[in-house]
């Protein structure tokens, strides 16, 4: 009896401890963002089934939808269950920026593990701090605007050669894939400055297509499968690179090339000669992740602005008097494109916006809380994935009138504050826009005063590559405009004759 005694005691001493201690973590957890907290809820939603959620949901219909329907029954913020994770997502601009720009700190980026591994683990979108500071000053120099100017003629030659040789085909034939190629070339082009033979170009475009496929397959490490070849490519892809930068060493010439940033950057800044460098591993990490950042974004817009154009052949002639009037400036386009002229395409300007608000490829974003924190009266908990969703912003008609019509014009008047944010916000927003924006003015220069195009079949329906691109990634024939005189010159600016060129006949 008195054994039982002890026993309960025990007991109960034992479940007023756990007690005492869960009632002390509670406390502990005082969301972050108020000081005087009242008790928290989660915010409203469903978290579907155990362990799959709603990811079914999610996946098996338009993801617009499910937004869409979500927002309609539960607001602007709404949980949910994705891909094992409980989530937060959120459809206003102000909790946009909440989760982006004035409470970053409390948000860290997040991505599967076995995508990191694909990519390389010390790209800097997979960090925060000190580190993804680094990176991000590194690769903001070779996209800057001063860089961009230099690269307008390696653009324009990778665009000529992009619709030359897609003209020549004679067939119908993917639109997004002609857009891989062209935004990959340009990607190339930026990263390793034209300093690359084709040899080494055809190793890296090889190689990375391989990962590419593999990187939205089931992650298993089985030989034969799509995610086990592609980190076998992966691995390929860092031997090419390790010989590139041990040539550039060699050679000792530096360059401002995105390449050399990362090879020349030291820890503490450039001054810090003792610093250390990056290492092969994570400049090759860094060149991929740009690569991966650069091609499938800019060419799923790229290929919308070619749908919206054909579209909507009014609009197309106003574009085309626009980019009419600079050709002839430039000798019927005998001349090269000059940066100022990029900068002057009003029009065209307003259509890419549009492009990028309708098509907003980029649907939404994920990070993680690394506290608990509140957000309207809501509770965030830490490590849930917390979702801006870009898309849905755009297509709110409380920011964009009538917003599923594709409208130029709206851009006419900046549209309000973070209610427009195809590149993100805050500190991971994209480095690279000014030159996905730069490949986009160039393509439409050459596309609408060069060439004429017909869409084949339907090219309505949506498919995921994982962004929207039109159905078979908008097949169409593409044929030269022989009113306008033969575009089928590249043009080389000659560093020393102050814009004078070099025409060069490519077929
Ligand atoms: C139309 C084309 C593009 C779109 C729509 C786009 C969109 C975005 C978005 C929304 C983000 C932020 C993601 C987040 O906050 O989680 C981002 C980040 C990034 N983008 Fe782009 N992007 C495009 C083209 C490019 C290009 C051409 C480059 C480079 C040459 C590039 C390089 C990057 C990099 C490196 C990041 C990560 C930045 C960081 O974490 O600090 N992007 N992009």
């Amino acid at each position: 009896m008195a054994a039982y005694f002890i026993l309960l005691c025990i007991f109960v001493s034992l479940a007023i401890a756990s007690y005492v201690l869960y009632a002390i973590r509670r406390q502990k957890r005082k969301p972050q963002g108020r000081h005087d907290q009242a008790v928290l809820k989660l915010p409203p939603g469903s978290m579907g089934l155990p362990f799959i959620g709603e990811t079914l949901q999610l996946y098996s219909q338009d993801p617009g939808v499910f937004f869409s329907s979500k927002l309609k029954r539960y607001g602007e913020i709404f949980k949910t269950h994705i891909l094992g994770c409980p989530c937060v997502m959120l459809a206003s601009p102000e909790a946009a920026r909440f989760v982006l720009v004035s409470r970053a700190h409390l948000f860290k980026p997040t991505y599967p593990r076995s995508k990191e591994r694909l990519i390389g683990p010390s790209a800097l979108f997979f960090h925060q701090g000190d580190y993804h500071l680094r990176l991000r000053r590194l690769v903001q120099g070779p996209l800057g605007p001063e860089a961009l100017r230099k690269l307008v003629p390696d653009v324009e030659a990778a665009v000529r050669s992009t619709l030359a040789s897609w003209a020549a085909d004679g067939d119908a034939a993917s639109t997004f894939r002609a857009m891989k190629r062209l935004s990959f070339d340009v990607g190339i082009a930026t990263i390793f400055g034209g300093r690359l033979d084709e040899r080494r170009k055809e190793e890296l475009r090889r190689n990375y297509a391989v990962v590419e496929k593999g990187y939205n397959s089931f992650p298993n490490s089985f030989p034969g499968t799509l995610y086990y070849k592609a980190m076998q490519a992966r691995r390929r892809l860092n031997g090419v690179l390790s010989d590139i930068v041990r040539e550039r060493r060699a050679q000792g010439e530096p360059g401002a090339d995105l390449l050399c940033c990362l090879m020349q950057s030291r820890d503490g800044g450039d001054h810090h000669d003792d610093g250390a460098l990056l290492t092969d591993e994570q400049v090759a990490d860094n060149v991929i992740g740009v690569l991966f950042a650069a091609q499938d974004t800019t060419a799923s817009v790229l290929t919308w602005i070619v749908k919206y154009l054909h579209d909507h052949p009014k609009l197309l002639e106003d574009v085309r008097a626009e980019q009419a009037a600079i050709r002839e400036a430039n000798d019927g386009g005998k001349r090269p494109l000059t940066w100022a002229q990029t900068r002057s395409m009003t029009l065209t300007n307003r259509v890419i916006l549009e492009s990028l608000r309708m098509a907003s490829i980029i649907s939404f974003t994920f990070r993680e809380a690394v506290a608990d924190v509140e957000y309207k009266g809501f509770l965030i908990p830490k490590g849930w994935k917390v979702m801006p969703l870009f898309r849905n912003i755009h297509h709110s008609p409380d920011y964009f009138q009538d917003p599923h019509k594709f409208d130029p014009s709206r851009f006419e008047v900046a549209p309000r504050p973070s209610t427009f944010t195809p590149f993100g916000s805050g500190v991971h927003a994209c480095p690279g826009n000014e030159l996905a924006k730069l490949e986009m003015l160039v393509l439409i220069h050459h596309l609408v005063t060069g060439y004429r195009w017909e869409t084949v079949g339907s090219s309505d329906e949506v498919e995921y590559s994982p962004f929207p691109i039109p159905r078979h990634g908008l097949l169409a024939k593409l044929r030269k405009d022989n009113s306008v005189g033969v575009d089928n010159k590249e043009c080389k600016t000659d560093d020393n004759c102050d814009g004078e060129v070099n025409c060069v006949i490519i077929q």
